[in-house]
């Protein structure tokens, strides 16, 4: 087996909890599954004018989502939505119109928050979103994780154990839905 999956932490904090959730995502990957983390810090904010001579870091992230077999995401919650940042690559990589990168990707939604409720509000709207760009989101199981700052160490790495089992569990879902998808 060998899947590439594109990561996107929605958050561009240096300290970012969702950017150390894709981490430990990336750690707990079964074999065979490569993780590209996406660095979308680096695009522009959206403007049509720019579609006439697309700047690189577009262009990067449509090669990266052309070459990913999925696309993993990991959304912070801002005012119970998803992150502005994640919005701005969603939305270049559905650009220029009638080039959608997005189209028939398998998906899965992730996210976390210092408060309990673990980015339910940001993940029903990116869930949406998704289902306009026509993506195959993973429905179940979803992963919501709350109360965050217990979860991981000072260094960055996820030390809850019943965490570490839920993403194992979510890795054997999503990949047995991505090769349904292939
Ligand atoms: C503008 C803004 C709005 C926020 N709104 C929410 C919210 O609606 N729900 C929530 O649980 N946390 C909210 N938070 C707190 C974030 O969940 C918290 O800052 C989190 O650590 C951000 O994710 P990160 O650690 O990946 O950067 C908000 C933070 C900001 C800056």
């Amino acid at each position: 087996m060998s899947i590439t999956i594109a990561a996107f932490s929605g958050s561009l904090r240096k300290d970012s909890y969702n950017t150390k959730l894709i981490k430990a995502f990336e750690q707990l990957a079964p074999e065979g599954v490569t993780i590209e983390t996406i660095d979308i810090g680096k695009l522009p904010l959206l403007n049509q004018d720019l579609e006439t001579d697309l700047p690189q870091s577009v262009k990067d992230l449509h090669n990266s989502i052309d070459n990913a077999d999925a696309i993993l995401l990991a959304t912070p919650e801002y005012n119970r939505s998803y992150s502005p940042i994640l919005k701005n690559a969603l939305d270049w990589g559905s650009r220029p119109q009638g080039q959608n990168r997005w189209n028939k990707k398998p998906a899965a939604v992730t996210g976390c928050t210092p408060s309990v409720l673990g980015t339910f509000g940001a993940q029903n709207h990116l869930r949406q979103v998704l289902t306009y760009l026509n993506m195959y989101t993973l429905q179940q199981p979803e992963f919501y994780l709350g109360s965050v700052a217990d979860k991981f160490n000072d260094k960055g790495e996820l030390t809850d154990e019943q965490t570490k089992k839920k993403i194992i569990q979510f890795w054997a879902t999503f990949i047995e839905w991505i090769n349904k998808i292939k």
